[in-house]
């Protein structure tokens, strides 16, 4: 169900302890924002009596060792007896589009449609730009308001003299069907690349992989991914052993798909050269997707940097040869290298690490530049173009 929470994740009602643990996260999750008056305003958002009054309809959201992770503070409005209110809602970052905060949205709205309510409402800071993403996704529509920040409507003074508000309903109506598309789509597909596609260096172990695979799930489709990433593994053992890894994998008679990525490790230098000359790198890519694409729909994640200055500079090229070859086969290519070189959570994490893999806020990074071309992909692997032929067994 969408609104299961991740593995290992505990929920539970707040009680009037937790009101200090809870204070003490809001500054790192807000991560600053509006600064030293936005601090404040937030702490005093949380008096002791949302934790003794409210906690029926509130969640918080523990690691198994108890770390808290998340939280929502909602109740059911004393005043208009068809409203509900969602007053604050926080997630860890590390934990953030994993569906954590959806499910605890989709709690709170089923609790307060059995309470009777048909709709919710909150309000959020102009600027929130995550804030507002996440609560039009869940279907809220923005109030008409009497002055307009950032493109959004929002009310003037709403909370106090210059604490304007961006204030959010929903109905509940839809309460009664299930909260989004069911999983119908049954898709295989084969993520075969090296160290960075195993996800190496990552603490949650998702890697960009788990990130893609848990987010597709959620909207809907029932994917099957085959993480077939080996560390230092170059596109000439790749391409060798794609079919012998990949077809007993991707039945015929299912949907199937192919990811590739690779590339770093063939720059790696050896001494004498890279370990693969980037003109064979080409080669090799060349022959994997004539032997790949009549079988299969094909989409290239290109090879990310990886701290090493000479090896960058080598992969950044590579990068270029790759996409042009991609392109010359209609095959969609996702262009990583630029986007993440100088990302700062990237590069920490590389630095914090073993020197060449990120850690988990890079992975969700790489993942957020990988999410959308990946979802057209799936909607439509090679527009105009029939994808699938049979395929020789071998
Ligand atoms: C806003 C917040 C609670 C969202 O928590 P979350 O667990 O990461 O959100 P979810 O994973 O449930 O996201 C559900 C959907 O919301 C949208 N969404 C969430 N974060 C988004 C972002 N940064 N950018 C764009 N869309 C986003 C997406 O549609 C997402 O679905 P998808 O991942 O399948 O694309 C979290 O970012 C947070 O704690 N932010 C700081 C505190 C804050 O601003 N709270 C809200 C104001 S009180």
């Amino acid at each position: 169900m969408v609104d299961d929470l991740p593995d290992g994740l505990v929920l539970r009602h707040p009680g009037a302890d937790d009101q200090r643990r809870v204070l003490a996260v809001l500054d790192d999750w807000w991560a600053g924002f509006q600064g030293d008056a936005g601090s404040l305003q937030r702490s005093l958002l949380l008096p002791r009596l949302f934790f003794q009054h409210f906690t029926d309809s509130s969640y918080l959201v523990e690691r198994a060792d108890g770390r808290l992770v998340a939280f929502l503070i909602g109740f059911m409005s004393q005043s208009q007896p068809e409203a509900a209110y969602i007053h604050f809602v926080g997630v860890d970052p590390s934990l953030r589009r994993r569906g954590v905060a959806e499910g605890l949205y989709r709690r709170f709205f089923r609790l307060a449609a059995a309470r009777g309510r048909s709709r919710v409402q909150c309000i959020t800071s102009p600027g929130n730009a995550t804030s507002l993403a996440f609560h039009t996704g869940l279907g809220f529509q923005v109030e008409p308001g009497d002055i307009t920040i950032d493109d959004v409507a929002a009310h003037r003074d709403y909370d106090g003299p210059g604490l304007h508000r961006v204030v959010f309903t929903r109905t509940l109506a839809d309460q009664i069907s299930p909260p989004r598309t069911p999983a119908v789509r049954d898709i295989r597909v084969c993520f075969l690349g090296d160290s960075f596609t195993a996800g190496v260096g990552d603490p949650t172990r998702l890697g960009w992989v788990g990130r893609l695979a848990a987010r597709t799930e959620r909207r809907g489709v029932d994917l099957t991914a085959y993480n077939l990433g080996i560390r230092m593994d170059t596109s000439t053992r790749i391409r060798a052993r794609w079919r012998h890894e990949c077809l007993p994998r991707l039945p015929e008679e299912q949907e199937a798909r192919l990811v590739l990525s690779f590339g770093v490790n063939d720059m790696t230098w050896d001494g004498q050269g890279p370990r693969v000359p980037p003109d064979t790198s080409v080669a090799n890519l060349v022959a994997l997707l004539a032997e790949a694409l009549p079988l299969l729909p094909v989409l290239m994640v290109g090879p990310p940097p990886s701290g090493d200055p000479g090896r960058d500079e080598r992969v950044a090229a590579l990068d270029e040869r790759y996409a042009a070859v991609c392109a010359e086969h209609d095959v969609p290519y996702v262009a990583v290298f630029a986007a993440l070189k100088d990302q700062p959570s990237w590069r920490q994490g590389i630095a914090d690490g073993d020197g060449a893999h990120p850690a988990a806020a890079g992975y969700a990074q790489l993942t957020d530049l990988v999410f959308d071309p990946w979802w057209r992909w799936l909607e439509d692997p090679r527009p105009g173009r029939t994808h699938r032929q049979a395929r020789p067994r071998s």
